[in-house]
């Protein structure tokens, strides 16, 4: 499927994967389109009637379906071991995230993340990267975390790095997730900045370096340090910001470029201001905060207020958000927050794109990569109204389709 073309379709996309304001940007609808892709590359959108013809194309009708562009997750910690239900249950009982952390929490993977063999944990991986293809997402960010040693986080590394997935996946060193239960944290620091941060720049098994900034993980210092050292290697840089609490974290947007910054419940007017300034996408994590009983809604609206724009992701993982589902990610931040649908739709595609510093993709247009889904759902406006079902088609991920759901079951 190198020639592909996708006819009669109706093409909703971002008109572009620009950094503008979400209010300013355009959401193209064209009727009676073929999509024309070449060598995984879209290559023309016309009108149904001009597609090229010749036994060189495969043609995929898709009657009228719309087509957009496959989804960008660009915040995952999808690689790990072991089981944290109990403590969500605890949780909805009245526990509290931070109380958990000081007790285990994120250590409780760590764990059970060591113990497993690769062959399972890449098992697990492959499995819950088909559950977001399958759901439409051609490109997955996978941060490490859950196995803080030098040795072990390298490990996860490989293992995405080895998985073959048949989407992107994005690796990502979240060294700094937690301080590990064996280790003192100048001990632990000193491993990260002298080892493993020269070893990833080394082996180019990491593209983002990120830390989790907050009282229960890293200080803004420590965090200056880390991001001094993976700059220095020339790795690109993320940050979990405040997601528990405020802190004096906006120090960092100024000093470094940030790709991307990510849960924000507790960011203000300044913060936001400095990363739209610097070019930094401002990330949403709607699962997250509903679970952890916070709001994004201020942090929407401040963003509206300053211009701005988001992306949007699941940040799945098995303590905050065990939900691989885009979906749902939509659903809840409508239903929870209050954005609009076609908000969440740029999020999840053109701005998420940019949050991985992939301005190749996130839009059906010629000239981006052909990663596309088809949807069984008549308009934009049924996200976050349908619910309770997978409304993806199909997904073609450069070119190829790799996820056929024609029947819908
Ligand atoms: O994004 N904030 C830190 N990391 C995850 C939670 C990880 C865990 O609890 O296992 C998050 O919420
Ligand atoms: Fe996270």
């Amino acid at each position: 499927m190198s020639n592909l073309v996708i006819t009669n379709a109706r093409v909703i996309t971002p008109a572009s994967v620009e950094l503008e304001p979400i209010s300013e940007k355009a959401i193209l609808d064209q009727h009676g389109r073929a999509v024309v892709i070449k060598d995984g590359w879209i290559v023309d959108v016309v009108p149904a009637s001009e597609a090229p013809v010749g036994d060189e194309w495969t043609v995929l009708d898709v009657e009228g379906a719309l087509v957009t562009p496959a989804f960008v997750d660009p915040h995952t910690h999808s690689i790990f071991a072991g089981d944290r239900s109990s403590e969500f249950h605890a949780r909805i009982q009245g526990q509290t995230y931070r109380e958990q952390q000081q007790k285990g929490g994120i250590n409780v993977t760590v764990e059970a993340t060591r113990a497993v063999s690769d062959e399972q944990l890449l098992l697990s991986l492959k499995k819950w990267v088909r559950v977001f293809a399958c759901q439409g997402t051609g490109t997955l960010e996978v941060k490490t975390g859950y196995g803080l040693s030098h040795h072990e986080e390298l490990r996860l590394l490989q293992l995405i790095h080895g998985a073959n997935t048949g989407i992107d996946l994005v690796p990502t060193y979240l060294g700094a997730h937690a301080l590990p239960k064996d280790k003192g944290r100048e001990q632990y620091l000193e491993e990260m900045v002298t080892k493993t941060i020269p070893a990833l720049a080394e082996t180019g098994l990491a593209e983002f370096v990120d830390v989790f900034v907050a009282s229960v993980a890293f200080t803004p210092q420590e965090a200056d340090v880390i991001f001094g050292r993976a700059a220095l290697f020339g790795l690109k840089l993320k940050a979990h910001l405040w997601e528990l609490e405020h802190d004096s974290s906006s120090f960092l947007l100024e000093k470094y470029h940030l790709t991307s910054i990510d849960h924000l419940e507790f960011a203000t007017a300044d913060d936001l201001q400095i990363a739209f300034k610097k070019g930094t996408v401002p990330t949403l994590l709607p699962l997250t905060a509903w679970h952890l009983g916070y709001s994004i809604k201020h942090t929407y609206q401040t963003i509206k207020e300053l211009g701005g724009y988001f992306a949007v992701s699941t940040d799945f993982n098995p303590g905050t958000s065990f939900v691989p589902s885009p979906w749902q990610a939509i659903n809840v931040g409508h239903i929870a927050f209050g954005i609009p649908v076609e908000e969440l739709f740029l999020g999840y595609t053109a701005y998420a794109a940019r949050a991985v510093a992939r301005e190749d993709r996130g839009a059906v247009r010629p000239g981006y990569r052909a990663d596309l889904m088809v949807l069984d759902v008549p308009d934009l406006s049924w996200l976050g109204y349908l619910q309770g079902v997978n409304p993806v088609r199909a997904l073609i991920k450069n070119g190829r389709l790799i996820v056929d759901r024609r029947d819908m079951c």
